[in-house]
């Protein structure tokens, strides 16, 4: 059988995510009632970073402990990976001494070929082009906030980059709508949405009008990971795409305000906004521990009940 990966969100269907949904709020659920859930007792997680992480690495190295099992973190600055082994080579080797693989890079392409070489299932932990993850916990605490996501209208405001191109893949999978607006130069880039319908997103020059009417707004830093050379540029060109109150103002009332996290108050957000009774950043951040242990288990054991 074909090992299953998690690389891009468009790698599930539909009824997966509503498999993963539920199955978060029963293990989010035992999580609090304190029930010991050990599923991936003697099980081995290997966490490949090549970027830096606060909630990433701590919410899959949390998760796997809670599920019974074991977490190992390797970074390019002490492993063989930063002393140029083939992906290939480190990718034959490391899926023969764990169960599952998450790796935060540069491009797609590498988590790609690492997963092409993989015994075990593979997830994206965040490259330039995608973050899956962080949209299965936005989706979550949407859901738990609000209800089901499918028919609303996400309006994303700044920068083109993995958050934005991941929400795009979401909206085709879950019927929903994204507006975004982007400062000129930073657009999305139609090679990284290609297959998206055009149905699913609208492009708006102003963030108000994306904002205007939106059951859910969102952002991302100016620069992203990988893209620090390009700062001063950018804090000059997004200037005006800053969430702010009369954003959220022209939003639907029940409106919720999402940000992955880390945020830089006063550039991508205000303080009143991301610490205003609209966020629900925390809760967002929280969920990245249950979706992916829901995830993990999905992708090791299959579908389970109760
Ligand atoms: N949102 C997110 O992925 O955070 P980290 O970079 O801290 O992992
Ligand atoms: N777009 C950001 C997300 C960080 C979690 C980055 O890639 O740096």
């Amino acid at each position: 059988m074909a090992i299953k990966h998690f690389l891009q969100f468009k790698d599930f269907s539909r009824d997966e995510f509503e498999y993963l949904f539920e199955r978060t709020a029963w293990i989010k659920n035992q999580f609090k009632s304190y029930h010991k859930y050990w599923p991936l007792e003697d099980r081995t997680l290997v966490m490949i970073f090549e970027k830096a992480s606060t909630r990433t690495r701590l919410s899959f190295e949390a998760g796997m402990h809670q599920l019974g099992g074991a977490a190992i973190y390797l970074n390019t600055r002490d492993s063989q990976l930063g002393r140029g082994e083939p992906v290939e080579d480190a990718a034959q080797v490391i899926s023969r001494m764990s169960d599952i693989v998450m790796i935060r890079t540069f491009e797609q392409e590498i988590i790609e070929r690492f997963a092409a070489n993989s015994r075990v299932p593979v997830i994206n932990g965040l490259t330039n082009e995608y973050h899956p993850c962080q949209i299965l916990a936005d989706i979550f605490t949407y859901i738990e906030h609000r209800g089901c996501i499918q028919g609303k209208t996400v309006a994303w405001v700044g920068d083109a980059n993995n958050m934005c191109n991941t929400w795009l893949q979401a909206a085709e999978v879950l019927d929903f709508k994204v507006n975004v607006s982007t400062p000129p130069g930073y657009e999305l880039n139609p090679a990284l949405i290609a297959g998206v319908e055009a149905s699913c997103f609208e492009v708006f020059a102003d963030p108000m009008a994306a904002c205007r009417g939106a059951d859910l707004v969102t952002t991302d830093v100016w620069t992203s990971m990988g893209y620090e050379a390009e700062n001063e540029a950018r804090m000059k060109a997004f200037a005006d795409w800053c969430v702010d109150a009369e954003m959220m103002a022209v939003a639907n009332p029940q409106a919720v305000f999402m940000h992955c996290l880390p945020a830089h108050r006063g550039e991508e957000v205000t303080a009143e906004v991301i610490d205003g009774p609209q966020s629900v950043v925390w809760d967002e951040a929280e969920n990245r521990l249950h979706v992916q242990k829901a995830l993990m288990e999905y992708l090791m054991l299959g579908r389970l009940q109760g």
